[in-house]
Order: structure tokens, then C-alpha cells, then sequence
């Protein structure tokens, strides 16, 4: 009886020491682990200039350990993309590091683990052109980046920010009113792609919201947060000026390097370009057709510093 009444008040203090270490504390985290597609890869980057883990390296003086790899789906079992994919390639890569040893610097109370991944297996190449494998489902996809959190936490992970999708529906490749591009020359009905986009990033949101909260709530000692690039980014685009400082006019809708083809041209061709170049970059929230801006990647970077270093709850959600 006194044995159980002790197990129970243990029980519930560690359950409200639980609840007051949601995240991690300023200055805990020492190396920033990335994973993801263009938007975070730090070589062929996305943006054709310096990526987000980058300028999120150097603002919170953290060592980065880059792995997000240019055209990658979350899993090649799903769409077939020949690029590095999250499962097959990216997590294997990072665990051929802890083998062998020379990741041995990284402690799940020192490291965060960051994932943004998604556009390329529900865009053009995935689900919104019937190209993922038979009867993959959203609901698939997001399961499929829940893995990285389960897998990394078997390896001993235990800090983990999930980057959620941006507006996608407001890129030029994916918005209501488009030209054919680098990433799309073949006719399609653009208000049909338009409005899919649309419902895929939002119902693709709110499941992996869900998906974490319950993660979170179920693995032992988890800290799992969402940063909403969604929320962000549809901040920037409502209130561009708070964040775009360039020497141009602010501008959501037009691109740094924009390059219209002809209808159903091949993509090795050049197209017709019109390049920003100079200190007018920075006045551009999209590079292309469907990457950020360098300028979006720094307010990104410093953004989400900010909700590791909990300096800003305004972007950066931590469910445990
Ligand atoms: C460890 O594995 C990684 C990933 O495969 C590789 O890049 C690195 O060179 C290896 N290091 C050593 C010391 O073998
Ligand atoms: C897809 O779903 C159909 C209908 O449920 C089923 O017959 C088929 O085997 C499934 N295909 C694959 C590859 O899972
Ligand atoms: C394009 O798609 C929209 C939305 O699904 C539809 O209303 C429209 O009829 C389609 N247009 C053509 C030409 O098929
Ligand atoms: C815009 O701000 C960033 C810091 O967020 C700075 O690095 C950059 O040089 C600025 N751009 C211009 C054109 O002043
Ligand atoms: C945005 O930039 C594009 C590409 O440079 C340009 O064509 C367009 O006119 C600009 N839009 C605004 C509102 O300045
Ligand atoms: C583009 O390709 C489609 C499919 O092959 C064809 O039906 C269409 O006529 C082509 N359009 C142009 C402008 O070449
Ligand atoms: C390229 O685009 C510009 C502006 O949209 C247009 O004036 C020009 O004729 C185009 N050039 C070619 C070769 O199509
Ligand atoms: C958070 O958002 C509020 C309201 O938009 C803004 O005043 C504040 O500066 C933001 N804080 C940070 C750290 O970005």
C-alpha cells in the first residue's frame, strides 16, 4: 500500500518534470543534424547561395552535420526518384557515421535533429502526377517521415524539430497561374494542380502535426517539436516588408531566376530567363519556380534558431 502510494507520487512528479523539459533549454544544443530535399541540401542547394542549415549553423553556433540531399523523397519504395532519398540513402549515410565513429562528438542531450522533406513525393514527380507506387496515399507519405523519427530515436536520438511544408501552392510551378518551367513543361490543367497542391499541404500539415503529438506523447523521454514553415512563409508573403530587405521592390510572386519554355520543351534546353542579380535578391521571397529565396533561407535559419534557443515560441511548437 505505502509502495504503491510512493510508485504513484513518483509518478506524477516525474510527469511534471516531464512537462516543464518540453524542448530543450538555451544553449543544450551543440551540433544541428539535418535531413531533407533541396530546400536543406547545403551543396546543390535549392536557392543557387548559401542554404538555411548554413546560416542556422553560424547563428547558433552549432556544428552542422548535413545529410538533406537535392531532389530527395522521404522513400524510393514510394516515389521512385532516382535522387537520395531520407530512408535508403540519407539515414543510412548518418548511421555508416555512427559505426564507424567519426559521429562519436554527437549526444542525444547536445543534438538536434531537423527534417524537411515532402515536396518533391506529393509535387510533380510524385503524387499530383500519379508517379508514387500503386495506392501510396498521403497519409503514406507523412508515416513515412514519422520513420525518421522512430528510426533515429532507436539509434539513440532524443531532440527532434520536424520542418512542416510551406505554402507550395504559392510557388509559381504549383500557383493559379503559371508558365511552363524548368520543373514542368508538359501541358496540364495549372487550377487542377492549383487547388491539389492546396489540399495536400494542408491535410499533409495537420496529419503530421498529429502524427507527432502522438509520437511525443508515446516514446520515452522524446522532445519533439514542429517548426511551421507554413506559417512562416505565409507571413512573409502577407507581410513581405517585415522581412525582405532588398533594394527592389518586395516581391512574393516573381522568382530571382525565372525561365519560361515552350510548351512541352526539353528541359536541357536554357528557356527564356529573366535573372535578378545584385543587392535586388534579397527584395525575393522564391529563387525559382519552387525553392525559397537565400533571403527566405536566413529569416528560415534564424527563425528557427530562435525556437531551439527558445528565444520565440512564434513559428516553433514543442509537444515534449
Ligand atoms: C564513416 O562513414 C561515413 C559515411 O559512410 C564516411 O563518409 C566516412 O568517411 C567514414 N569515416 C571513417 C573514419 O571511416
Ligand atoms: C492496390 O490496391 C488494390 C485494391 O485494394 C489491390 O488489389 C492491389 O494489390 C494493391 N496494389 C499494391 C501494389 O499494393
Ligand atoms: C481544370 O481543372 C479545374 C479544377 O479541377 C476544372 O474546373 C476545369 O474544368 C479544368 N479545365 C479543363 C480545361 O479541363
Ligand atoms: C538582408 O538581411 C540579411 C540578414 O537577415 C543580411 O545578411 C543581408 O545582407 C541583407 N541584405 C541586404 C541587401 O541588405
Ligand atoms: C516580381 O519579379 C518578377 C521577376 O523579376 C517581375 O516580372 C514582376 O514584375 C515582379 N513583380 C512585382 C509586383 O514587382
Ligand atoms: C504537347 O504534348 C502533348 C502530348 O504529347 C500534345 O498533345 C500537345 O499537342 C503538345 N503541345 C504543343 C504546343 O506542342
Ligand atoms: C523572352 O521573354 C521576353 C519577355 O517576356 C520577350 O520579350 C522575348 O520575346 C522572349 N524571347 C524569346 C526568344 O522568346
Ligand atoms: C513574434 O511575433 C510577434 C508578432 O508578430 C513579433 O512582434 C515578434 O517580434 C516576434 N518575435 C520573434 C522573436 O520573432
Amino acid at each position: 500500500m505505502l509502495f504503491q502510494r510512493l510508485l504513484s507520487a513518483f509518478a506524477s512528479s516525474s510527469a511534471v518534470a516531464h512537462a516543464i523539459t518540453k524542448g530543450p533549454t538555451p544553449s543544450q544544443i551543440k551540433n544541428l543534424v539535418t535531413f531533407g530535399d533541396s530546400f536543406s541540401d547545403v551543396v546543390q542547394t535549392g536557392d543557387h547561395a548559401t542554404a538555411w542549415p548554413v546560416y542556422a549553423a553560424d547563428y547558433g553556433h552549432y556544428h552542422l552535420f548535413p545529410y538533406a540531399k537535392y531532389g530527395a523523397p522521404c522513400s524510393t519504395k514510394q516515389i521512385q526518384i532516382p535522387y537520395p532519398s531520407l530512408l535508403e540513402s540519407q539515414i543510412p549515410s548518418y548511421e555508416d557515421g555512427i559505426a564507424n565513429g567519426s559521429l562519436s562528438m554527437l549526444h542525444p542531450d547536445d543534438t538536434m535533429y531537423t527534417l524537411w522533406i515532402g515536396a518533391n513525393d506529393i509535387g510533380g514527380w510524385g503524387l499530383l502526377t500519379g508517379e508514387a507506387a500503386q495506392n501510396v496515399t498521403l497519409v503514406d507519405i507523412v508515416q513515412c517521415t514519422m520513420e525518421w523519427v522512430e528510426v533515429l530515436y532507436k539509434s539513440g536520438a532524443r531532440y527532434f524539430l520536424f520542418q512542416n511544408l510551406p505554402p507550395l501552392e504559392h510557388t509559381i510551378n504549383y500557383g493559379a497561374v503559371s508558365y511552363p518551367n524548368l520543373y514542368w513543361t508538359a501541358q496540364r490543367n495549372q487550377t487542377d494542380w492549383h487547388l491539389t497542391m492546396t489540399q495536400y499541404v494542408a491535410a499533409g500539415n495537420e496529419l503530421s502535426s498529429l502524427m507527432l503529438k502522438n509520437l511525443a506523447s508515446t516514446l520515452p523521454d522524446i522532445h519533439i517539436g514542429l517548426f511551421d514553415s507554413y506559417k512562416l512563409i505565409s507571413d512573409m508573403l502577407a507581410h513581405p516588408q517585415d522581412y525582405l530587405n532588398g533594394t527592389a521592390p518586395v516581391n512574393t510572386t516573381g522568382a530571382i531566376h525565372s525561365c519560361v519554355y515552350e510548351l512541352n520543351e526539353s528541359t536541357s534546353d536554357t528557356g527564356n530567363c529573366t535573372i535578378v542579380t545584385g543587392s535586388d535578391v534579397d527584395s525575393y521571397l522564391w529563387y525559382d519556380e519552387v525553392h525559397p529565396s537565400e533571403q527566405t533561407d536566413r529569416i528560415i535559419a534564424r527563425e528557427l534558431v530562435a525556437g531551439i534557443e527558445r528565444r520565440s515560441d512564434n513559428w516553433t511548437t514543442w509537444f515534449s
